[in-house]
């Protein structure tokens, strides 16, 4: 059976390029997740975005003397040539500052407006007094009215672990320019988070299959819900569709309301460029759908507690009941996917202290399949990782050209040498049995730990195979059998059915490696479909031009199962799979990523 499957990836904002600590937490977990599903005959649809709006976007246009609509367009098109580069198969990788996004924010913002989910109410707030613009609590730094120390921000302290109200720290300032905040009375829309006590509590207590990190989080989440505010004062987000706040310059929705919302635009978006303008009900409306949220860590909350919330309140389901708006009841998460953080040499990837590896580097120098490998082998799965040259040497030298370039490369090259192509199997010995029933026999385990996003288990798994593909091979030593070539070919055509299983099994982590070894067994046209970069007009608003990620995947041929070798097709000498990284890699590091040696 075919089941709608819903991927909705984390939307990175727009004011940088991406960096490997992030395409570690949403990017390519999802896009594994996303392949198998198809190839396991699933009707998978992928989105996301860049996040463009808010403080984080203002920030970095000040910084650069650009508008945030200039960063943000710069940004998103570099972040999205670093996703395509990753082989990341979105069905639609779009923006928030697209015409349709501000139409749907608004349309479910309304919804909950109408059931009485949103509540207004009068602030402090924190305002720079040079721009008027809204000053974020974590954006402010003092002295901490509790233990003294000076570098407390206005939401804790750091020195003392508590949480703070940023009108208490005692000579208060910007971190962004030194100024002296303003704080101000301010009138604010909240949303109203205890009149989902109990319709958020009943859901949440049914999700109890998740994994630990995001269960620990959401133990206790609803005993203590306080409304939160959903607007602010900023003149860049998606404006709020009421009397006396549309106008208002500096009243605009809180980025991560319209962000979240974003799962939700971007599918619609992507039914009205499919040419059927319904067909996202198919994911939304549809309870055979499955829903699957990929994410870091630090974006839990939104994910499952706000996004949820916003869901129910649409559809009436909260509290306080309501009728469903205009996009009918909207199916909420089946699961929140959440990754730890990926740390290099033990602190967090940070663009300020220098520790950072971008994607577009890496992609440069390693290519795509390295990294997606690193990340599901020894990624930051269920807890803080720690990304190390020497590290990613052993397994990109040991595991991925050793043992599986290798292994191709064998195999491949001795039934070119031997019979020009795949050779004719005679009388199968019980070792060439085990073998082939091992690498059958993975589909069903490595598909499992898909299916639950378990990366790491499921790739090693998988090369589990490989490995006993190597070892069979070592054994039946096939390069010693000139004078009985009944069972060479018998040998050969084993080694080339495992490896052509081996390869289907880790088509989802090494997509592009994929495709070359299925044109080396002699295999034509797409076995794993790659994402398009295009520049697409706006569908609503005049004279914007967006870039897209977008794919043709049904016209792949990787399906999740052993596909039978055809005896007699003719097989080229292969090229090496994987180039072997200089070893020297490990202590030094890339040029453009030095390890710092400690003075
Ligand atoms: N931009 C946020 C971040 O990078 C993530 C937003 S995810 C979404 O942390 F849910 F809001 F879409
Ligand atoms: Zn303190």
């Amino acid at each position: 059976m075919s089941t709608p499957v819903l991927t909705a990836v984390a939307w990175p904002y727009a004011n940088g390029p991406r960096h490997i600590g992030h395409v570690s937490g949403f990017g390519v977990p999802s896009d594994v997740f996303s392949r198998y599903q198809r190839m396991a005959g699933n009707k998978v649809l992928m989105v996301s975005g860049t996040d463009e709006h808010g403080t984080p976007i203002q920030v970095q246009a000040d910084k650069e003397g650009l508008t945030p609509q200039q960063a943000a367009d710069k940004y998103t098109r570099q972040i999205t040539e670093d996703l395509r580069g990753l082989g990341l198969s979105y069905d639609l990788f779009t923006r928030t500052s697209t015409g349709n996004h501000a139409e749907v924010t608004q349309q479910i913002f309304l919804a909950l407006h109408r059931n009485g989910y949103v509540i207004p109410k009068t602030t402090t707030g924190a305002i720079s007094p040079s721009t008027g613009r809204t000053l974020p609590d974590r954006y402010i730094e003092g002295t901490c009215p509790i233990c003294g120390y000076d570098g407390a921000r206005g939401d804790q302290c750091d020195n003392c672990g508590n949480q703070l109200d940023a009108a208490e720290l005692r000579n208060p300032r910007s971190r962004i320019n030194g100024e002296k905040p303003k704080f101000v009375e301010t009138e604010h829309l909240f949303l109203d988070l205890p009149a989902f006590t109990e319709t958020l509590g009943k859901w949440l207590a049914t999700k109890t299959d998740w994994r630990p990190n995001v269960l620990n989080f959401t133990r206790n989440l609803v005993d203590d819900m306080r409304p939160r505010p959903i607007t602010r004062d900023l003149d860049w987000g998606v404006r709020i569709p009421l009397d006396g706040w549309r106008d208002q310059p500096l009243k605009r929705f809180y980025v991560w309301f319209d962000a979240v919302i974003g799962y939700f635009s971007a599918s619609v978006e992507w039914a009205r460029r499919s040419g059927n303008p319904d067909a996202w009900q198919e994911w939304w409306n549809n309870p055979d759908a499955r829903s699957y949220y990929f994410m870091g860590k630090d974006n839990i909350t939104f994910h499952a507690q706000i996004w949820p919330a916003l869901l129910l309140g649409h559809n009436g389901e909260g509290d306080k009941g309501g009728e469903p708006g205009p996009y009918g009841k909207l199916r909420l998460p089946d699961e929140i996917v959440s990754s730890e953080f990926l740390t290099m040499s033990g602190s967090k990837f940070s663009t300020s202290r220098g520790t950072v590896i971008y994607v577009h580097d890496f992609l440069r120098e390693f290519g795509p399949d390295t990294l997606r490998y690193f990340i599901a082998v020894a990624g930051p799965e269920t807890q803080d990782t720690d990304f190390t040259w020497d590290e990613f040497t052993r397994r990109i030298n040991f595991e991925l050209a050793n043992e599986w370039g290798n292994l191709v490369n064998r195999a491949i090259s001795m039934a070119h040498k031997n019979n020009g192509g795949i050779p004719r199997p005679n009388t199968p010995t019980r070792a060439d049995e085990d073998l082939k029933a091992q690498a059958r026999a993975a589909f069903d385990t490595v598909g499992a730990h898909l299916s639950r996003s378990r990366f790491r288990q499921a790739v090693q798994e998988a090369m589990r195979v490989v490995s006993a593909a190597n070892k069979y091979l070592s054994e039946q030593q096939p390069w010693k059998l000139k004078d009985d070539p009944e069972r060479r070919d018998t040998v050969l055509h084993t080694a080339l059915q495992v490896v052509s299983d081996a390869n289907t099994l880790l088509t989802p982590f090494l997509p592009h490696a994929a495709q070359k070894v299925h044109e080396a067994l002699g295999g034509t046209g797409v076995w794993a479909a790659q994402p398009e970069l295009k520049e697409v007009a706006d569908l609503d608003l005049p004279d914007r031009v967006n870039p897209i990620l977008t794919g043709d995947y049904g016209a792949e041929q990787a399906r999740w199962e052993s596909t039978p070798i055809e005896v007699g097709r003719p097989l080229a000498k292969p090229t090496p799979l994987f180039a072997k990284v200089d070893p020297k890699l490990s202590e030094t590091g890339p040029e453009w990523a030095p390890i710092k040696v400690a003075e």
